[in-house]
């Protein structure tokens, strides 16, 4: 595993990518900067961007300024695998193309997850023997198909409920917790069958509403210890930051990422957007940069952080935009609706210097 993402980020951090004249050096690509040597800086790409109407604008600013990349939707298995045994790689193709071309990394996303599923899966009248075979033969094909092009893998997403406790889903309903360990059994299944298709890649559980130490934080590193401490090959924490009303404590984010880099993980921020509620002004705007530059600030200071990712590339396209989810605004992400870089965008590369 060390070498292949040792060299992953060696070669992120030396790639060059399209630079647009950029004479004044404010201008510099957030790749090109210094701290983007020791930190993946990704964004979510969107579904099919490659047809989109503005493809050219959005893959010149994403290829300019991030040394990695994760699909916002296309490798859930609702897209990998619509019909049972049948599998569609097409677009997770592209995906990696594209990041070859460009050079950057790729976290794929995700194996697991109660949501995005196709419907012979998550309605399937599933025993625990059969539910666990569907299991393994997804995660060992999609993660076996990609194990020289994806390094790092969201395996199981969100199975923690706000509360601290497991949340319920068909897969703690079909596979249940045999062993009794308090953990439901497809949590680790899901982790070392991906492990047996690749044992190099990063292998990570990603949730939101626990950067910072609560109740379902503790309940997280509760359950990624136990899995470590009975052999379940688990690597690293995603952290989404997806923060609504422009204000976080990342002194708190601190003294919890560091909770679990003691405990020996890695730490990721997955999906980063700071939405901001209607209307944006100068003021809110300063607001972000400075919540985006302390983000930075924090994965610099922190051993074992590996990358910033943000959900999107441009406010342009967000799924903070979409009426059923953004509620608390929009708006939250580095580039504007017109691909001009925004105050944040500036105080991360200030950060990265
Ligand atoms: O593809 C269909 C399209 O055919 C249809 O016309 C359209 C009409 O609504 O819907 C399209 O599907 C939408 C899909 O995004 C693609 O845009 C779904 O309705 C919509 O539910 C889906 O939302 C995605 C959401 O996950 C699903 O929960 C968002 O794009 C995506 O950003 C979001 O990402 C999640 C992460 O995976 C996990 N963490 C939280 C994060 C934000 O919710």
């Amino acid at each position: 595993m060390r070498l292949r993402r040792a060299t992953t980020l060696l070669v992120a951090a030396l790639a060059v990518a399209p630079r647009p004249g950029h004479a004044d050096p404010n201008d510099t690509p957030l790749r090109e900067l210094p701290g983007a040597r020791e930190l993946l800086i990704g964004a979510a790409v969107m579904n099919n961007f490659w047809s989109a109407p503005d493809a050219e604008e959005y893959t010149r600013a994403l290829a300019t300024h991030f040394n990695a990349l994760t699909p916002e939707n296309q490798m859930k298995p609702e897209h990998l695998q619509p019909q049972r045994d049948t599998f569609r790689f097409e677009a997770a193709d592209r995906f990696v193309a594209f990041a070859k071309e460009h050079r950057m990394t790729v976290h794929g996303h995700t194996l697991v997850w109660h949501q995005q599923n196709p419907g012979w899966l998550e309605n399937g009248q599933w025993t625990r023997p059969a539910l666990i075979a569907a299991l393994s033969n997804h995660v060992a094909t999609v993660v076996h198909r990609f194990k020289d092009d994806i390094a790092i893998w969201d395996v199981v997403n969100e199975a923690m409920g706000d509360n601290g406790k497991f949340r319920e889903s068909f897969w703690t309903r079909a596979i249940g917790d045999e062993d009794r360990d308090g953990i439901p059994d497809y949590i680790g299944l899901a982790f070392r069958f991906a492990r047996q298709a690749d044992r190099d890649c990063i292998l990570v559980y990603n949730d939101y509403g626990a950067e910072n130490p609560n109740a379902k934080a503790d309940a997280i590193l509760k359950m990624m210890r136990d899995l470590k401490r009975n052999g379940t090959p688990i690597d690293a924490v995603g952290f989404q930051f997806h923060i609504k009303g422009l204000k976080f404590d990342f002194s708190e984010f601190r003294k919890n990422a560091r909770r679990f880099a003691s405990a020996g993980f890695r730490i990721y921020i997955t999906e980063a957007d700071f939405a901001i509620p209607p209307p944006v002004t100068p003021e809110k705007l300063a607001a972000q940069a400075t919540l985006c530059r302390d983000m930075i600030r924090a994965a610099r200071a922190i051993d074992g952080c590996g990358g910033v990712f943000w959900w999107g590339l441009t406010d342009r396209h967000s799924w903070l935009n979409s009426p059923q989810f953004g509620k608390g605004g929009a708006d939250g992400l580095l580039l504007d609706r017109d691909y001009k870089p925004k105050p944040c965008h500036a105080a991360v590369r200030e950060a990265l210097r």
